[in-house]
């Protein structure tokens, strides 16, 4: 599917419109997973996936990472519906050794920073030899935290519009998507 294409009908009560259809997102994953593989071509880096929404980004980025790597999952919530509770819960990280390791943390999307800032703060502590970001989308948004992280990779940057799909969804639905769609409220 291309971006900008009709929703299918099957979607057309939930979705709005195709935002970023399944082949502009093939195609950015490639050029990242390209610079990635540049990047750390013999560091044996740690993709560290932020579970749930970022479970079809990792799955395609890991396979079209041409070098040795590895993947760690962990666990954030902080959304209630469309709207962001504030309050974020990590799980999984104190089981983890990431010590000495070349940590690439697989977000879906970066809006208000307070995951990732909050990610940031646990990640410092455990004695990584480097942590940087990938994220699939950045929303141009007005609520991003003065503090928040700085992206390392993002693939697209998007409006400020509540989107499905590819891995991102509302109350659980519509993560199956093969696109990113705009949330019809
Ligand atoms: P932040 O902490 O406000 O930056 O939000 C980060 C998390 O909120 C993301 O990892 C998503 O899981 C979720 N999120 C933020 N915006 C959206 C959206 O438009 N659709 C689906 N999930 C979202
Ligand atoms: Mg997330």
């Amino acid at each position: 599917m291309q971006t900008g294409d009709p929703v299918p009908s099957i979607w057309a009560d939930d979705v709005s419109e195709v935002l970023i259809g399944s082949a502009d997102i093939a195609l950015r994953i490639s050029q990242v997973a390209q610079a990635l593989a540049h990047h750390y071509c013999s560091l044996n880096p740690l993709l560290l996936v932020v579970l749930k929404g970022s479970v079809m980004f990792a799955a395609d980025l890991s396979r079209a990472l041409p070098i040795p790597h590895e993947l760690e999952f962990i666990r954030a919530k902080s959304y209630d519906g469309t709207q962001s509770t504030g309050t974020i819960h990590i799980q999984g990280l104190e089981s983890l050794a990431l010590s000495g390791r070349h940590v690439i943390v697989i977000e879906d999307i970066i809006d208000t920073g307070l995951t990732l800032r909050q990610l940031y703060n646990s990640l410092n502590k455990v004695g990584a030899a480097s942590i940087k970001t990938c994220c699939l989308l950045e929303k141009d948004t007005a609520r991003r935290g003065k503090d928040a992280p700085v992206v390392d990779h993002v693939l697209f940057r998007i409006p400020d519009k509540y989107v499905v799909g590819y891995g991102l969804d509302c109350d659980q639905r519509l993560r199956h998507l093969s696109f990113v769609g705009v949330y019809r409220q």
